[in-house]
């Protein structure tokens, strides 16, 4: 069996504060299912407020689910000592605030070799910089005297220091310009080829389509549609899905496709769909309910399946 993560009906509910004394839960994941195999790609695609970074945050142990679990090689991710940390490892989108601008490269890289306690560390953090493919002279550099997509080549070199199995990269594109984007992205192919699996967090399905080998598509706080790539972006099935696509920003407005949703102010609702209030096929259960189908391997929360 290849499944490194297994999030198994994962939901996250937060406590909001309503009036002075009343607070309400808000459940920012509800009932997320979803696998990534060793050395896969697996882009979580949706839009802002979806609960991508949320659900990275689980992964990562930075906050527990309120129900579900994580399994990591099959072992509930929160029983894992410190070794978890070293297996999984973070990339976040914007390295100017990730990288301490008073450390020079070679201290930045060289911190989680030092927290897991290994010695004669200068050839594992060359070696890192190499994979990353900066120059050895930028050891001495600190954040400040470099460009954007170097930055976040020294933040990825620190993700991969400790030789870990899974990667959580939250948007590491979307603070940079596209052509440094697309070469920040064959990186990370070349790092699957080595054996890394990575959660791809983004909101931009053009992403997905360079680097993903499977697609989780996800719309307030519940996947949506779940399949391998080229199945998910060329017949999606989901009406969300479907919308993405049609909204996928194209160069020149003439291309644009008309929006055919309904322009509504709404809530996500936090019962049935959470697409209801904007979707074209909206029925009359969909306000309570939402059924779970697994068509050819592919998975769909939508009451049209
Ligand atoms: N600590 C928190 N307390 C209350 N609500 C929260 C908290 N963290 C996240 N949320 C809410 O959970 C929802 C999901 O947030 P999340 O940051 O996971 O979305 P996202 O998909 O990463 O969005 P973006 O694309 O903007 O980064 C949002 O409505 C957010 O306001
Ligand atoms: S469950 Fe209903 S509202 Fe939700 S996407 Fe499917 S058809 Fe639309
Ligand atoms: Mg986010």
């Amino acid at each position: 069996m290849d499944t490194l993560l297994e999030v198994r009906e994962v939901s996250k509910a937060y406590k909001l504060r309503k009036g002075f004394f009343k607070k309400e839960l808000f459940y920012a994941l509800r009932g997320v299912s979803l696998t990534i195999k060793k050395a896969e790609i697996l882009g979580v695609v949706g839009e802002s407020g979806s609960g991508k970074t949320t659900l990275g945050k689980l992964v990562l142990r930075l906050e527990e689910p309120t129900s579900g679990a994580i399994l990591f090689s099959g072992k509930d991710a929160f029983s894992l000592g410190k070794e978890y940390t070293r297996k999984v490892s973070v990339v976040f989108q914007d390295p100017r605030s990730s990288l301490n601008p008073r450390m020079k490269v070679r201290e930045i890289v060289e911190e989680p070799l030092i927290v897991h306690g290994f010695r004669d560390r200068k050839g594992t953090v060359e070696s890192a910089l190499e994979k990353v493919q900066l120059p050895r002279e930028f050891l001495e550099r600190k954040p400040d005297d470099l460009s954007g997509g170097q930055r976040q080549r020294v933040a990825i070199a620190r993700a991969i220091v400790l030789k870990p199995e899974l990667i959580v990269a939250d948007e590491p594109t979307a603070s940079l310009d596209v052509s440094v984007q697309w070469e920040i992205l064959k990186l990370f192919e070349d790092l699957k080829e080595q054996g890394i699996a990575f959660m791809f967090i983004t909101h931009d399905i053009r992403v997905v389509e360079k680097v993903a080998d499977r697609v989780a598509v996800v719309y307030g706080g519940m996947l949506m549609e779940l399949g391998r790539k080229e199945e998910v972006l060329k017949e999606p099935l989901h009406p969300y899905t479907k919308f993405l696509l049609r909204n996928v920003p194209v160069r020149h407005p003439r291309f644009r496709k008309e929006e055919d949703f309904r322009e509504v102010e709404y809530a996500v609702p936090q019962e049935g769909c959470p697409f209801a209030p904007r979707c074209p096929e909206y029925r009359e259960e969909c306000s309570k309910t939402i059924r779970r189908s697994e068509l050819n391997g592919r998975l769909v929360n939508c009451n049209l399946y």
